[in-house]
């Protein structure tokens, strides 16, 4: 059941994806809900199950996921706590294997690709899946091989809509000469703003743009961090701030914050409906910008 009134992700507003798959901007994040170092089984296992079944109860339909999270473990439990899945969108990922804990080396040999995507319908227990997104271009793999067998899939009927993650506009032109990349998903926050030039292109294409690590990996959400005066005005978190800030910075912007504790999801989706005044907006964005060129 979903809540209409105040903690409800239906405030950030919606984004059709490819045109025509409607989901509330405001997502949620399946990587942590694995083990450390996305490896293995999460600590808490009981409490990931309670995170994903309170994701409907909120209005949260825009699950990022991939097969690569645990490796299996992510897709395993969205299915165990959520299939049939309604009108929830779950979106996966291929293109990485894994060889331990934070070691991911991409592989985008076509047929690797194929197994990638059939794995994840049977993991997820459905016959089409409805975003699929290459996790990286491998660069060892011509990428048109790659481009052509994602577009291969999806006149099988087997991927619904395509994207692409960590990509230049360059390589997003490429793409689209071989199918309609309809998201992408590339590191931006606050403070690590080196995708503004993709952010621009995918404003102008209509082609959704998940920006990944939305809270710094957690850092923006931290008591002192730059949000915290902003916060306090509006008697809610930091990680609310953060999140407001990048909902508005663009219409096409879909962040899947990612968290393994029930209270943090509830935190963020209470930055949902928040709108920050003009002056706060451009405050915030200046000193997370400063912030970015220290960084450099
Ligand atoms: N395409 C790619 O290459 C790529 C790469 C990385 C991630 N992703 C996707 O992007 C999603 C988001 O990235 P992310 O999860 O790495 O980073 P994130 O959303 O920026 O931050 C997640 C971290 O913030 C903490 N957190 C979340 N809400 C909080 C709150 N209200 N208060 C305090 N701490 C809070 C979480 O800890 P707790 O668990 O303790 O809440 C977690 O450690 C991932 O889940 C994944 O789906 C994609």
């Amino acid at each position: 059941m979903t809540q209409p009134h105040s903690l409800s992700a239906q405030a950030s507003g919606q984004f059709k994806i490819g045109g025509d798959l409607s989901v509330n901007r405001l997502g949620y994040g399946a990587m942590r809900i694995t083990g450390k170092g996305i490896w293995g089984e999460p600590d808490d296992r009981e409490e990931a199950l309670k995170v994903l079944k309170r994701l409907p109860e909120l209005g949260i339909d825009f699950i990022d996921t991939a097969d690569s999270y645990g490796p299996y473990i992510s897709e395993d439990l969205i299915a165990e706590a959520l299939f049939p899945y309604g009108d929830t969108v779950i979106a996966t990922k291929g293109g990485l294997t894994r060889h331990g804990p934070d070691v991911w080396p991409p592989l985008g040999r076509p047929e690797y690709l194929r197994q990638c995507v059939l794995m994840s319908l049977r993991r997820l227990k459905i016959e089409q899946i409805p975003l699929w997104q290459l996790h990286r271009i491998d660069k060892k793999v011509p990428r048109d091989e790659q481009f052509g067998v994602m577009k291969q899939m999806q006149d099988e009927g087997l991927i619904r809509h395509l994207g692409l993650s960590e990509v230049s506009v360059e390589e997003i032109k490429a793409a689209q000469q071989v199918f309609e990349v309809t998201t992408v998903q590339n590191l931006y926050n606050l403070v690590t703003r080196q995708s503004e030039e993709v952010l621009d292109y995918c404003e102008a294409q209509n082609i959704g743009f998940i920006p990944w690590f939305p809270l710094a990996s957690g850092s923006l959400a931290r008591e002192g961090s730059l949000l915290s005066s902003v916060a306090e005005k509006h008697q809610v978190s930091a990680s609310g701030i953060a999140l407001a800030w990048i909902l508005q910075r663009s219409p096409v912007m879909l962040p899947i914050p990612g968290t393994s504790k029930v209270k943090h999801l509830e935190e963020n989706v209470a930055a949902a409906g928040l709108i920050l005044s003009d002056e706060d907006f451009k405050a915030l964005d200046q000193q997370g910008k400063a912030e970015a060129s220290k960084q450099k």
